[in-house]
Protein backbone atom coordinates (compact mmCIF):
# COMPACT_ATOMS: atom_id res chain seq x y z
CA UNK A 1 0.00 0.00 0.00
CA UNK A 2 1.32 3.47 -1.08
CA UNK A 3 0.48 6.49 1.51
CA UNK A 4 3.12 8.66 1.15
CA UNK A 5 2.21 11.88 2.49
CA UNK A 6 2.68 15.20 0.45
CA UNK A 7 5.51 17.25 2.78
CA UNK A 8 6.07 20.77 2.63
CA UNK A 9 7.95 23.54 4.78
CA UNK A 10 4.44 24.34 6.46
CA UNK A 11 3.09 21.07 6.31
CA UNK A 12 5.30 19.18 8.39
CA UNK A 13 5.44 15.46 8.79
CA UNK A 14 2.27 14.13 11.24
CA UNK A 15 3.76 12.04 13.82
CA UNK A 16 2.51 8.85 15.25
CA UNK A 17 3.02 7.02 18.91
CA UNK A 18 3.38 3.63 19.24
CA UNK A 19 2.99 2.23 22.37
CA UNK A 20 5.13 -1.46 23.55
CA UNK A 21 6.59 -0.37 19.72
CA UNK A 22 9.90 -1.73 19.80
CA UNK A 23 9.06 -5.47 18.98
CA UNK A 24 6.41 -7.59 16.63
CA UNK A 25 3.35 -5.67 15.66
CA UNK A 26 4.29 -2.54 17.12
CA UNK A 27 7.56 -2.05 15.26
CA UNK A 28 6.07 -3.07 11.63
CA UNK A 29 3.23 -0.33 12.45
CA UNK A 30 6.32 1.76 13.38
CA UNK A 31 8.03 0.91 10.18
CA UNK A 32 5.09 1.00 8.17
CA UNK A 33 3.72 4.29 8.96
CA UNK A 34 7.61 5.78 8.93
CA UNK A 35 7.47 4.60 5.32
CA UNK A 36 4.47 6.37 4.70
CA UNK A 37 5.95 9.61 5.52
CA UNK A 38 4.97 9.72 9.10
CA UNK A 39 7.87 10.91 12.00
CA UNK A 40 7.49 8.29 14.98
CA UNK A 41 8.00 7.79 18.44
CA UNK A 42 8.44 4.65 19.68
CA UNK A 43 7.65 3.78 23.43
CA UNK A 44 9.71 1.00 25.49
CA UNK A 45 8.95 -0.26 28.73
CA UNK A 46 11.68 -3.24 28.77
CA UNK A 47 12.93 -3.57 24.82
CA UNK A 48 15.47 -1.14 24.86
CA UNK A 49 17.88 -2.61 22.70
CA UNK A 50 15.12 -3.43 19.64
CA UNK A 51 13.86 0.47 20.67
CA UNK A 52 16.41 1.70 20.02
CA UNK A 53 17.93 -0.01 17.17
CA UNK A 54 14.49 0.12 15.57
CA UNK A 55 15.05 4.10 15.98
CA UNK A 56 18.87 4.35 14.38
CA UNK A 57 17.60 1.72 11.39
CA UNK A 58 14.96 4.37 10.22
CA UNK A 59 16.97 7.49 11.49
CA UNK A 60 19.09 6.32 8.64
CA UNK A 61 16.90 6.25 6.24
CA UNK A 62 15.45 10.05 7.44
CA UNK A 63 17.22 11.65 9.84
CA UNK A 64 15.92 13.04 12.98
CA UNK A 65 12.32 11.30 12.08
CA UNK A 66 12.28 8.52 14.44
CA UNK A 67 12.64 8.80 18.75
CA UNK A 68 12.83 5.91 21.30
CA UNK A 69 11.03 7.15 24.32
CA UNK A 70 11.04 4.68 27.63
CA UNK A 71 8.38 4.37 30.32
CA UNK A 72 6.99 1.86 32.88
CA UNK A 73 3.46 2.99 32.40
CA UNK A 74 2.41 1.34 35.24
CA UNK A 75 0.24 4.07 37.52
CA UNK A 76 -1.71 7.36 36.24
CA UNK A 77 1.31 9.61 37.36
CA UNK A 78 3.82 7.95 34.88
CA UNK A 79 1.44 7.81 32.33
CA UNK A 80 0.64 11.24 32.33
CA UNK A 81 4.53 12.28 32.98
CA UNK A 82 5.01 9.92 29.78
CA UNK A 83 2.35 11.66 27.46
CA UNK A 84 4.11 15.13 28.34
CA UNK A 85 7.39 13.89 27.16
CA UNK A 86 6.04 12.96 24.29
CA UNK A 87 4.05 15.72 22.96
CA UNK A 88 7.78 17.52 23.54
CA UNK A 89 9.29 15.12 22.08
CA UNK A 90 8.49 16.24 18.24
CA UNK A 91 6.18 18.75 19.42
CA UNK A 92 3.12 16.97 18.16
CA UNK A 93 1.15 14.15 18.29
CA UNK A 94 -1.26 13.20 15.39
CA UNK A 95 -2.16 9.64 15.87
CA UNK A 96 -2.00 7.42 18.95
CA UNK A 97 -1.00 3.64 19.05
CA UNK A 98 -2.07 1.75 22.04
CA UNK A 99 -0.65 -1.34 20.88
CA UNK A 100 1.32 -2.33 24.43
CA UNK A 101 -0.52 -5.63 25.80
CA UNK A 102 -0.12 -8.62 28.39
CA UNK A 103 -1.14 -11.85 27.46
CA UNK A 104 -0.92 -14.87 29.36
CA UNK A 105 -4.07 -17.24 30.34
CA UNK A 106 -5.85 -17.51 33.52
CA UNK A 107 -8.13 -20.69 33.78
CA UNK A 108 -10.81 -20.25 36.20
CA UNK A 109 -9.25 -21.95 39.51
CA UNK A 110 -6.25 -20.16 39.43
CA UNK A 111 -6.89 -16.47 38.93
CA UNK A 112 -5.18 -13.97 41.92
CA UNK A 113 -5.73 -10.52 41.75
CA UNK A 114 -2.03 -9.70 40.59
CA UNK A 115 -2.58 -11.33 37.08
CA UNK A 116 -6.09 -9.31 36.86
CA UNK A 117 -4.71 -6.15 37.66
CA UNK A 118 -1.83 -6.53 35.44
CA UNK A 119 -4.07 -7.52 32.18
CA UNK A 120 -6.85 -5.05 32.94
CA UNK A 121 -3.95 -2.21 33.49
CA UNK A 122 -2.41 -2.86 30.66
CA UNK A 123 -5.08 -3.66 28.12
CA UNK A 124 -7.82 -1.00 29.47
CA UNK A 125 -6.55 1.69 32.18
CA UNK A 126 -3.47 2.14 30.01
CA UNK A 127 -4.94 3.09 27.02
CA UNK A 128 -7.89 4.80 28.67
CA UNK A 129 -5.54 7.06 30.48
CA UNK A 130 -2.94 7.75 28.05
CA UNK A 131 -5.82 8.77 25.24
CA UNK A 132 -7.11 11.19 28.25
CA UNK A 133 -3.52 12.54 28.72
CA UNK A 134 -3.45 13.15 24.95
CA UNK A 135 -6.90 14.30 24.03
CA UNK A 136 -5.37 17.91 24.21
CA UNK A 137 -3.01 17.25 21.76
CA UNK A 138 -5.03 15.20 19.53
CA UNK A 139 -7.96 17.08 19.45
CA UNK A 140 -5.80 20.31 18.21
CA UNK A 141 -4.43 18.24 14.92
CA UNK A 142 -7.47 16.28 14.37
CA UNK A 143 -5.98 12.89 15.53
CA UNK A 144 -6.68 9.58 15.49
CA UNK A 145 -6.52 7.23 18.19
CA UNK A 146 -6.15 3.50 17.39
CA UNK A 147 -6.77 0.41 19.62
CA UNK A 148 -5.33 -2.86 19.30
CA UNK A 149 -8.05 -5.11 20.67
CA UNK A 150 -8.52 -8.46 19.79
CA UNK A 151 -10.85 -11.14 17.73
CA UNK A 152 -11.44 -12.80 21.51
CA UNK A 153 -12.65 -9.81 22.85
CA UNK A 154 -16.23 -11.17 21.52
CA UNK A 155 -15.71 -15.08 21.20
CA UNK A 156 -13.78 -16.62 23.86
CA UNK A 157 -10.28 -17.72 24.01
CA UNK A 158 -10.19 -21.07 26.01
CA UNK A 159 -8.66 -20.37 29.63
CA UNK A 160 -8.07 -16.47 28.99
CA UNK A 161 -11.63 -15.08 30.94
CA UNK A 162 -9.73 -11.88 32.04
CA UNK A 163 -7.50 -11.99 28.71
CA UNK A 164 -10.63 -11.64 26.58
CA UNK A 165 -12.56 -9.24 29.30
CA UNK A 166 -10.15 -6.49 29.05
CA UNK A 167 -10.01 -6.68 25.31
CA UNK A 168 -13.68 -6.52 25.07
CA UNK A 169 -13.66 -3.34 27.41
CA UNK A 170 -11.33 -2.16 25.15
CA UNK A 171 -13.44 -1.83 22.47
CA UNK A 172 -16.22 -0.49 24.99
CA UNK A 173 -14.06 1.99 25.42
CA UNK A 174 -13.19 2.50 21.73
CA UNK A 175 -17.08 3.63 20.90
CA UNK A 176 -17.20 5.93 23.78
CA UNK A 177 -13.83 7.80 22.78
CA UNK A 178 -15.18 7.84 19.33
CA UNK A 179 -18.39 9.48 20.69
CA UNK A 180 -16.81 11.71 23.49
CA UNK A 181 -13.77 13.00 21.68
CA UNK A 182 -15.37 13.82 18.31
CA UNK A 183 -15.49 15.96 15.91
CA UNK A 184 -11.80 16.88 16.25
CA UNK A 185 -10.58 13.03 17.19
CA UNK A 186 -11.59 9.70 15.39
CA UNK A 187 -11.33 6.44 17.78
CA UNK A 188 -11.28 3.09 16.11
CA UNK A 189 -10.08 -0.48 17.11
CA UNK A 190 -8.21 -3.31 14.71
CA UNK A 191 -9.24 -7.18 16.35
CA UNK A 192 -6.58 -8.71 14.97
CA UNK A 193 -6.59 -12.93 14.74
CA UNK A 194 -3.39 -14.49 14.38
CA UNK A 195 -0.73 -12.77 13.15
CA UNK A 196 2.35 -13.28 15.41
CA UNK A 197 2.52 -16.24 17.88
CA UNK A 198 3.57 -15.60 21.26
CA UNK A 199 6.98 -16.91 21.15
CA UNK A 200 6.56 -19.65 23.01
CA UNK A 201 3.95 -21.86 20.78
CA UNK A 202 5.15 -23.95 17.98
CA UNK A 203 4.23 -25.55 14.58
CA UNK A 204 1.70 -27.84 16.08
CA UNK A 205 -0.46 -24.98 17.43
CA UNK A 206 -0.16 -22.90 14.19
CA UNK A 207 -1.48 -25.76 12.08
CA UNK A 208 -4.39 -26.00 14.23
CA UNK A 209 -4.98 -22.35 14.27
CA UNK A 210 -4.41 -22.48 10.26
CA UNK A 211 -7.32 -25.06 9.49
CA UNK A 212 -9.72 -22.48 10.42
CA UNK A 213 -8.99 -19.38 8.88
CA UNK A 214 -10.52 -19.45 4.97
CA UNK A 215 -7.26 -17.34 3.66
CA UNK A 216 -5.70 -20.42 4.51
CA UNK A 217 -2.54 -18.57 6.60
CA UNK A 218 -1.78 -16.28 9.50
CA UNK A 219 -1.29 -12.63 8.59
CA UNK A 220 2.05 -11.08 8.08
CA UNK A 221 2.33 -7.98 10.65
CA UNK A 222 2.71 -5.69 7.55
CA UNK A 223 -1.16 -7.11 6.83
CA UNK A 224 -2.08 -5.75 10.83
CA UNK A 225 0.37 -2.34 10.10
CA UNK A 226 -1.49 -1.45 6.66
CA UNK A 227 -4.80 -1.82 8.41
CA UNK A 228 -3.56 0.63 11.08
CA UNK A 229 -2.06 2.84 8.10
CA UNK A 230 -5.35 3.07 6.71
CA UNK A 231 -7.72 3.45 10.21
CA UNK A 232 -4.98 6.78 10.51
CA UNK A 233 -6.22 8.62 6.95
CA UNK A 234 -9.58 7.35 6.35
CA UNK A 235 -11.50 10.80 7.73
CA UNK A 236 -15.04 9.53 7.68
CA UNK A 237 -14.73 6.39 9.78
CA UNK A 238 -14.88 6.36 13.62
CA UNK A 239 -15.98 4.08 16.52
CA UNK A 240 -15.66 1.04 14.28
CA UNK A 241 -13.69 -2.16 15.20
CA UNK A 242 -11.98 -3.69 12.03
CA UNK A 243 -10.92 -7.17 11.95
CA UNK A 244 -7.37 -8.48 10.58
CA UNK A 245 -7.76 -12.01 10.74
CA UNK A 246 -8.14 -13.87 7.35
CA UNK A 247 -11.99 -14.18 8.10
CA UNK A 248 -11.32 -16.18 11.37
CA UNK A 249 -14.23 -14.61 12.48
CA UNK A 250 -16.65 -16.25 9.71
CA UNK A 251 -15.77 -19.82 10.27
CA UNK A 252 -18.52 -21.27 11.81
N1 LIG B 1 0.31 -11.02 17.88
C1 LIG B 1 -0.92 -11.30 17.43
O1 LIG B 1 -1.13 -12.13 16.55
C2 LIG B 1 -2.09 -10.59 18.06
C3 LIG B 1 -3.36 -11.18 18.02
C4 LIG B 1 -4.43 -10.52 18.59
C5 LIG B 1 -4.24 -9.26 19.17
N2 LIG B 1 -3.00 -8.69 19.18
C6 LIG B 1 -2.83 -7.38 19.81
O2 LIG B 1 -1.98 -6.59 18.98
C7 LIG B 1 -1.07 -5.83 19.79
C8 LIG B 1 0.38 -6.18 19.43
O3 LIG B 1 0.59 -7.58 19.55
P1 LIG B 1 2.03 -8.19 19.89
O4 LIG B 1 1.86 -9.65 19.91
O5 LIG B 1 3.04 -7.55 19.01
O6 LIG B 1 2.19 -7.63 21.41
P2 LIG B 1 3.21 -8.15 22.52
O7 LIG B 1 4.47 -8.56 21.88
O8 LIG B 1 2.52 -9.14 23.41
O9 LIG B 1 3.39 -6.82 23.41
C9 LIG B 1 3.82 -5.58 22.82
C10 LIG B 1 4.59 -4.79 23.83
O10 LIG B 1 3.77 -4.38 24.92
C11 LIG B 1 4.62 -3.93 25.93
N3 LIG B 1 4.05 -4.20 27.25
C12 LIG B 1 3.65 -5.40 27.73
N4 LIG B 1 3.21 -5.25 29.00
C13 LIG B 1 3.33 -3.93 29.29
C14 LIG B 1 3.06 -3.14 30.44
N5 LIG B 1 2.57 -3.70 31.58
N6 LIG B 1 3.28 -1.81 30.40
C15 LIG B 1 3.79 -1.24 29.29
N7 LIG B 1 4.09 -1.93 28.16
C16 LIG B 1 3.86 -3.25 28.18
C17 LIG B 1 5.97 -4.67 25.78
O11 LIG B 1 6.98 -3.68 25.61
P3 LIG B 1 8.49 -3.97 26.10
O12 LIG B 1 8.93 -5.18 25.29
O13 LIG B 1 9.25 -2.74 25.77
O14 LIG B 1 8.43 -4.27 27.57
C18 LIG B 1 5.72 -5.52 24.53
O15 LIG B 1 6.87 -5.63 23.71
C19 LIG B 1 -1.42 -6.18 21.25
O16 LIG B 1 -2.31 -5.20 21.74
C20 LIG B 1 -2.10 -7.51 21.14
O17 LIG B 1 -3.01 -7.77 22.19
C21 LIG B 1 -1.92 -9.34 18.65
Amino acid sequence: MELTLKLTPTNPAPVVLVTGGARRLGAQMARTFHQAGFRVLVHYRSSKTDADSLAKELNQQRPDSVQALSSELNTAETINDFAQQATKAFGRIDVLINNASAFFPTPFGDIDEEQLDLLLHTNLRLPILLTQALAPELSQRQGVVINLADIHALRPLANHPAYAATKAGLISATKSMALDLAPNIRANAIAPGAILLPESQGADYEQQLTARIPLGKLGEPKDLAEAALFLATAKYVTGQVLAVDGGRTVWQ
